[in-house]
């Protein structure tokens, strides 16, 4: 529940991650049984965090994709469902273009143009953003997304499950230099991203196949941190120069940082030292904003009805590969 532009009432995340753990990711079929289960209890306790009756609700903001398709439908059925019970307004919206949001909602002062990046389990992309509600896509992944390397990263070091937290506090006690991992992409000029390589370099890394012949895949704990320094530097590395690069080839002041892995203070260091040095201000969201949270949905929506409130309406449908960002 939000109250404006950017003043978050209440957020509630209904986290799944005790279901998917032992599996080292999401499983559709139980991600999309726990949803029904709860969807209803969240929205009721999102009500009573904030203090508001039903009857204050003046919109329903709902992602109508990208993502699971399962998971999509659920969400867009049951807030169609809400709108028309309650005589609500309702409006659909593209979970990318809410990560970016939560980077503006968290920071009221950015300058545009600016370009955007999104960095999460799904998705690794850059666009030019001459404001707020207008992308031009300069590039993204060719294969993984970079959340979805970490986790995969994780689960070949045995570290927890979802894995970009459990590999940043064991890269602390690592050297980052220690193994030169290859950067996906780096020689070309284009804005892409790939993963694909780097898992791979990793797990060749420590089943003993690359370059340090190991006699088994018997791993110490040292060992392990200084993979996830490495491999952590590898994989946020690329990012930061190549949107600095998109910053300064489009003439942006400002990069705009969303998505899981924006969480990450590796990656917020490499941000700061770097783009102080080139005159870029670099802005992400608050903590509690930057994985997948509803608070995001409702302010995008708040601002998106405001703006034209032609764009509420019940038309729409779950769409997991949602092309455009609007
Ligand atoms: O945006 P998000 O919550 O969900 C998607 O839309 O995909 O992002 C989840 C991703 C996961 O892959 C997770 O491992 C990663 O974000 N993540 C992190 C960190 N916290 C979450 N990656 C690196 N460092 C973190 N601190
Ligand atoms: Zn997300």
């Amino acid at each position: 529940v939000v109250q404006g532009s950017n003043n978050v009432l209440s957020n509630i995340v209904a986290s799944q991650f005790d279901l998917h753990a032992k599996y080292g990711g999401v499983v559709p079929e139980l991600a999309c049984r726990r949803h029904l289960e709860i969807i209803e209890k969240v929205v009721e306790a999102s009500l009573d965090e904030a203090c508001v009756t039903e009857e204050r609700i003046g919109l329903a903001a709902v992602v109508r994709g990208p993502g699971l398709i399962g998971a999509l439908l659920i969400g867009v059925m049951f807030a169609k469902g809400y709108a028309a019970a309650t005589g609500k307004p309702i409006i659909g919206l593209n979970h990318l273009e809410a990560h970016l949001y939560s980077t503006v909602m968290s920071n009221p002062r950015i300058e545009f143009p600016a370009v955007g990046l999104i960095v999460s389990g799904g998705h690794t992309s850059l666009y030019l953003m001459p404001k707020v509600g207008t992308y031009r896509l300069l590039g993204s992944t060719v294969d993984d997304a970079v959340g979805e390397s970490f986790d995969k990263v994780a689960s070949l070091l045995d570290l927890s499950y979802p894995g970009g937290p459990s590999i940043e506090r064991a890269a602390l006690d690592g050297d980052p230099g220690s193994i030169r991992f290859p950067l996906g992409m780096t020689k070309k000029k284009s804005y892409d991203f790939s993963y694909a390589g780097l898992k791979t370099a990793v797990l060749y890394h420590i089943k003993g196949h690359g370059k340090t012949k190991r006699d088994s895949d018997i791993i110490t704990e040292a060992e392990k941190s200084d993979v996830a320094a490495s491999f952590q530097h590898a994989a946020l590395a690329v990012i930061v120069n190549k949107a600095l690069r998109a910053a300064e080839d489009h003439n942006a002041g400002s990069i705009l940082v969303g998505g899981g892995v924006s969480r990450n203070n590796y990656l917020r260091s490499l941000f700061e030292k770097k783009a102080s040095k080139k005159g870029i201000q670099v802005f992400f969201p608050l903590p509690e904003l930057c994985t997948d949270n509803a608070a995001m949905v409702a302010g995008l929506g708040y601002v998106k009805y405001m703006e034209n409130p032609m764009l509420a309406g019940a038309d729409f449908d779950a769409d997991p590969n949602i092309r455009s960002l609007r």
